[in-house]
């Protein structure tokens, strides 16, 4: 409470007091407001809390700090206790309650919009239905009538309430990345990292950091298919006690450009051609290889994009990676070069193209339903965070720039150390509120972690919020609930379209009195950059060295099985083959002469062309030979789920075993499996025994390819009609295992399944039904049986 002065209730300046404008030259302020009032006694005393607050301030002692030498050292901005809440307060009435304004005790120093996600949370159980102004609605079938037959009348608000509503629900989606899936879940350190970082997720082992994780796609639209080929969107935004840490990457870990001022660009050329808004989400048009034959620097790039990772078999399977060299730092400022991976437990796997084409068709959510599916099934999908620290001596004798976003830092050349794994545990409850209007930012970094000089990253750094100002209709989206830290919000940014936030007081700007000072800089608690010199000439352009396009391409290429290769040579195939330019053809040949030269061959073969001279390089340097990296291959990468969440079709046919079909399906269901009774029609099949089995899908509803293996079942009597025929076919193309007891051996045969040596097809009687089962389960785990593939 403020001491003031008795004056022997004087009532000098009192007016000055009671009015908003002007006053004495000089405190002690009166001591009373005319009759005894409550507001009145809170004014007075708020106003010379006020007085007492700035008086603590003569002058800004702080300001010589932020000059020459003193300025390397953030320090901490002054500040001073209120002698009283109210001295900040808005008005001294806020202590009224209602049940609007809340209970009249203000909690000071809190941002009430960073509490959990509950404090937004809506149920309507048990609730009538209302406008958006909570009027009860009597009648939600009819609008207002000027008779039965009558006009609808201007005067039903609520008719108009609903239809404006309506008319207003769509925003604007992503410029890239339009089409995504999210979960909730955490992050947890395996150990305590202060010495690298004081990133707030690393302080101690078991530390748990919640995050929220959107996977996406890039070139489609929003309501595209999430099987086709392209690179996959990774963003993890982790709400740390030090605010939120955004890293916004993907599953590939280069990128395309090098430089930012080249991304709108390449997005035009791989977006739809603007003429007649085709092909959806594909790379394969004249537009796009137009564009990356005429920039080299893609090269790298095409060999990921072209492989088996671009069709991912789930968002579950796949390896993220930070892509640009980012800064670790501690709190003594020492700085390490970063580059983040993270690795799926259920390992990193695809699909076959021809699979992901037909899935395009089949269930074009495939991706947003099986992330959803496995979550809410309990079976949580888990990545390890991997770090590569290096110094900026090894920086400096690596055959690449480590600011190139083209390039990798090979494994053999930097182990990934691990550092911590994410459990995603959590789906959303609305698409809309949480996953669309998720804002991710790869500027919003932590105290402990920090930039580079990467200029593809130096860009991003600039349109992340940019964009969001307009697709999420202002500058306040950091109120929007999923966006919001669980860290404290406190500036003096005010305003803007749809603000949230009510700010207790009148100081919206630093430096005060009136406040206290508050909120006030956080001095070296605060971010701070690693003061990395620089110097130079203004210049337009890139590093030597950045010049070097093809060596690590063929460092991929060369790293990949036989099976992989032939995939790469089979996309490139794929993509010339819908470019209608033979010159742009012409040059991807000459493109990919300079990365091997029988990959320019099978290329040119498939397309009916000759090989033209390859690309002239862009240095006279000559390339980097690296050495195959195994780590590469998808190969190397099996993970550690076995056979948990993978989808099994059992094709069940009149008179089947019933009892054995019920024993191996818990079998399965036991070792974490999706398995699911499949025929030509749902609903019960008579079996061999009494007890009917219930067909759970339809081969319409749930083609081949929407399954990671199939069981026959021992049934005397199968609808071989041509959809059965062409499910078991396309399971074996797509290298998937196959299961046939007893009499479904006969359904094989029929299908026309080569009989050769083949680990993944299983024939067995009846009898030795779960010894087969198990080699089943073994190869399903395995997840395809690529050596069925020519190489
Ligand atoms: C200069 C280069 C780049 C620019 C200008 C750029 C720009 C953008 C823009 C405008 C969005 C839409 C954001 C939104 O509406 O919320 C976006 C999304 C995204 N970008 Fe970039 N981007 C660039 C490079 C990259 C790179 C190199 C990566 C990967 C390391 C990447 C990963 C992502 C991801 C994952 C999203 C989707 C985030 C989400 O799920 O909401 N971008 N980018």
């Amino acid at each position: 409470m403020a001491k003031r002065k008795n004056n022997g209730g004087a009532v000098d300046g009192a007016g000055s007091v009671l009015s908003t404008v002007a006053g004495p030259a000089a405190p002690p302020h009166p001591t009373r407001l005319g009759p005894p009032n409550p507001i009145a006694g809170q004014l007075l005393e708020k106003v010379t809390g006020d007085e007492t607050l700035a008086a603590e301030m003569p002058f800004n002692s702080t300001k010589p700090l932020e000059y020459g030498e003193a300025a390397y050292t953030p320090h901490k901005g002054e500040t001073h206790t209120p002698p009283t809440p109210i001295a900040t307060a808005s008005t001294c009435t806020e202590t009224v309650a209602s049940e609007k304004v809340g209970d009249g005790q203000p909690d000071i120093g809190d941002n009430a919009i960073n509490r959990p996600l509950d404090r937004v949370r809506v149920d309507d159980t048990g609730r009538e239905l209302t406008t958006n102004q909570g009027v009860p609605v009597a009648d939600n079938q009819n609008s207002l009538k000027a008779g039965l037959r009558g006009p609808t009348l201007m005067e039903d608000f609520i008719l108009r309430e609903k239809l404006t509503h309506f008319d207003h629900e769509r925003i604007p989606e992503r410029a890239v990345h339009a089409r995504g899936s999210a979960a909730h879940g955490y992050f947890e350190s395996y150990e305590d990292l202060r010495a690298i970082t004081r990133a707030a997720p690393f302080a101690a082992a078991g530390k748990r950091t919640p995050v929220f994780v959107r996977f996406s796609t890039v070139a489609g639209e929003r309501g595209s298919a999430d099987t086709v080929r392209d690179v996959r969107g990774f963003a993890v935004k982790f709400y740390t006690d030090d605010g939120n840490w955004d890293l916004v990457g993907n599953n590939i870990p280069v990128f395309f450009i090098q430089d930012a001022m080249k991304f709108p660009d390449l997005v035009h050329a791989v977006k739809p051609e603007p003429h007649h808004a085709m092909p959806q989400a594909s790379s394969a048009h004249d537009t796009f290889w137009d564009f990356a034959s005429l920039s080299p620097e893609i090269a790298h790039m095409l060999m990921w994009q072209t492989s088996d990772r671009a069709i991912p078999r789930s968002y579950r399977m796949m390896q993220g990676f930070g892509v640009h060299t980012f800064r670790l730092v501690n709190d003594k400022g020492a700085s390490l070069f970063c580059k983040f991976h993270w690795t799926p437990m259920a390992g990193t796997h695809s699909l076959v193209w021809d699979e992901a084409v037909r899935i395009a068709g089949a269930d074009p959510d495939y991706h947003r339903r099986d992330l959803w599916e496995a979550i809410d099934s309990g079976q949580f999908p888990e990545w390890e965070l991997g770090l590569q620290l290096f110094t900026e001596e090894q920086a400096a004798q690596f055959p690449f720039d480590i600011l190139d976003p083209t390039k990798i830092v090979p494994e053999e050349l930097v182990p990934v150390r691990p550092v911590g794994k994410m459990v995603l545990d959590r789906n959303p409850d609305n698409f809309f509120a949480e996953t669309e209007q998720a804002a991710f930012c790869a500027a919003q970094v932590v105290p402990g972690i920090d930039f580079t000089n990467d200029p593809l990253l130096q860009g991003r750094l600039h349109s992340y919020i940019d964009t969001q100002i307009t697709r999420l209709g202002g500058p306040n989206f950091h109120e929007i609930p999923i966006n919001t830290p669980v860290a404290q919000i406190h500036n003096n940014q005010r305003e803007g379209f749809h603000r949230q936030q009510i700010n207790r007081g009148r100081v919206n700007y630093e430096p005060n009195s009136l406040a206290g000072g508050c909120p006030f800089q956080a001095g070296a608690r605060g971010f701070v950059s690693v003061p990395e010199p620089s110097q130079g000439n203004e210049v337009r352009g890139k590093p030597e060295l950045f010049a070097d396009h093809y060596s690590q391409a063929r460092l991929f290429w060369v790293s990949q099985s036989a099976v992989e290769q032939r995939h790469i040579i089979d996309a490139f195939r794929f993509e010339l083959t819908r470019v209608q330019t033979p010159a742009v053809r012409s040059r991807v040949l000459a493109l990919l002469l300079n990365i091997d030269e029988r990959l320019a061959g099978a290329v040119a073969d498939g397309l009916g062309m000759v090989l033209p001279p390859p690309l002239p390089l862009s240095s006279d340097n000559p390339p980097h030979d690296y050495q195959p990296s195994p780590a590469l291959s998808l190969f190397a990468r099996p993970g550690a789920l076995g056979v948990r969440t993978r989808r099994v079709a059992w094709m069940v046919g009149q008179g089947a075993e019933g009892g054995q079909v019920r024993k191996l399906y818990a079998a399965l269901l036991d070792a974490g499996a999706v398995p699911r009774l499949i025929s030509a029609r749902i609903g019960p099949l008579a079996t061999s025994d009494d007890a009917p089995l219930d067909v759970e899908i339809s081969f319409e509803t749930g083609p081949s390819v929407l399954w990671d293996g199939v069981i026959v079942a021992d049934s005397p009597v199968f609808v071989g009609d041509a959809q059965a025929l062409e499910f078991l076919r396309l399971q074996y193309q797509h290298d998937k295992p196959i299961l046939a007891l007893g009499n479904g051996a006969e359904l094989l045969k029929a299908a026309k399944i080569p009989r050769k040596p083949d680990p993944g097809v299983i024939v067995a009687e009846s009898a030795d039904a779960e010894a087969a089962l198990a080699s089943f389960k073994e190869m399903l785990a395995r997840h395809r049986v690529y050596a069925r593939e020519r190489a």
